[in-house]
């Protein structure tokens, strides 16, 4: 009967060396399955003279039962080196740090033109808009600018096809509030304008804040404070401000105003005035019993010098990485 020990150790051996499932139920299949060796045996056991049947028997099943143990053995092997791999394969690096929910914020513009208003607000200064496509009324002529007049040309101005254009400054907003709402009148009017320019400092498309106050006795004194007081809250510093003389059809006298940047230069910010008697009659203002100022900022320029941003275009290329900076 050492041919069944032999035989176990053989198949146990086997099943030692098996690495995956189907594998493993080859040798079950071998030595246990039908036509399996230690079945055979088994079913050989008929031939055996009666007197030695009992104890061969016994062996078998001894060696058969041990044999499934083996293969129970292995089997539970083999599934823990599999969950084993999988693990070692699927690795988590727990240690990275987790990635928080992303959420948007207001562009830079939009958030200096909040804050302009907010000033404003205090000052008592409603807010109006008008159309970004304009006419030439509105846009030129209303604001004492005739045709061929030398100033248009300054104004590289975008026509489309039907003879409207893109505003070039929001100037016009000052012509339509006073059409319909007549003077005293203090308004601030927000909104994009267009010229055909780009530079560092130029866009096509630009922002601006226009400033109007028409009523009795308002005067450039007037104007001058609001400026002071809008730019000291602005950036919440004292600034200097420089005014320089300058023309504008609409206004007069007019003036150009150029705030000291941290590196010392000026950078042009505003045009100002007192804003022309033509203008005030073309929109049906007696221009002997009111008076008014206007102004036009730059919000763009603004914002380059409270962020400290040395060219304008980057405002507008929309690249995430600028302007998440301003959440
Ligand atoms: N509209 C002028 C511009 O865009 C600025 C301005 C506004 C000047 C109001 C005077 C008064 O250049």
């Amino acid at each position: 009967m050492s041919s069944v020990a032999e035989l176990l150790k053989q198949a146990q051996n086997e099943v030692a060396i098996t690495a995956d499932p189907h594998e493993l139920d080859d040798v079950r299949v071998k030595y246990l399955g039908k036509k399996g060796s230690i079945t055979s045996l088994l079913k050989s056991l008929g031939k055996l003279p009666a007197n030695k049947r009992a104890q061969a028997g016994k062996e078998i099943n001894t060696a058969k039962d041990s044999l499934i143990e083996s293969i129970q053995a292995q089997q539970l092997k083999i599934s823990a080196n599999e969950i084993a791999n999988k693990l070692a394969l699927n690795k988590i690096d727990i240690t990275l740090s987790g990635r928080g929910p992303d959420s948007g914020n207001l562009h830079p513009i939009t958030q200096t033109l909040r804050r302009i208003k907010k000033i404003f607000a205090l000052a008592n200064f409603e807010v109006r808009i008008g159309p970004e496509i304009e006419d030439d009324y509105h846009n030129f002529t209303a604001l004492n600018i005739p045709e061929d007049h030398p100033a248009r040309a300054m104004h590289d101005t975008f026509y489309l096809n039907s003879g409207s254009l893109l505003r070039t400054h929001t100037s016009p907003v000052q012509i339509r509030a006073m059409q319909k709402e007549g003077a005293p009148i203090r308004l601030i009017a927000p909104g994009r304008v267009y010229r055909c320019d780009s530079d560092l400092t130029h866009t096509p498309m630009f922002t601006q804040v226009e400033g109007l106050a028409v009523g009795d006795n308002v005067s450039f004194a007037n104007l001058k404070f609001i400026l002071y007081e809008f730019v000291s809250h602005f950036f919440e510093r004292e600034v200097e401000l420089r005014f320089r003389p300058a023309y504008f059809p609409f206004t007069e006298p007019s003036a150009e105003v150029d705030i000291r940047s941290d590196s010392g230069d000026w950078l042009e910010i505003l045009g100002c005035g007192m804003v022309h008697p033509n203008v005030l009659r073309n929109v049906g203002i007696d221009p002997e019993k009111y008076t008014g100022y206007a102004f036009g900022m730059g919000v763009d320029r603004l914002a380059m010098l409270r962020y400290g941003v040395d060219d304008l275009r980057i405002f507008f290329e929309n690249d995430l990485r600028f302007i998440e900076q301003f959440s």
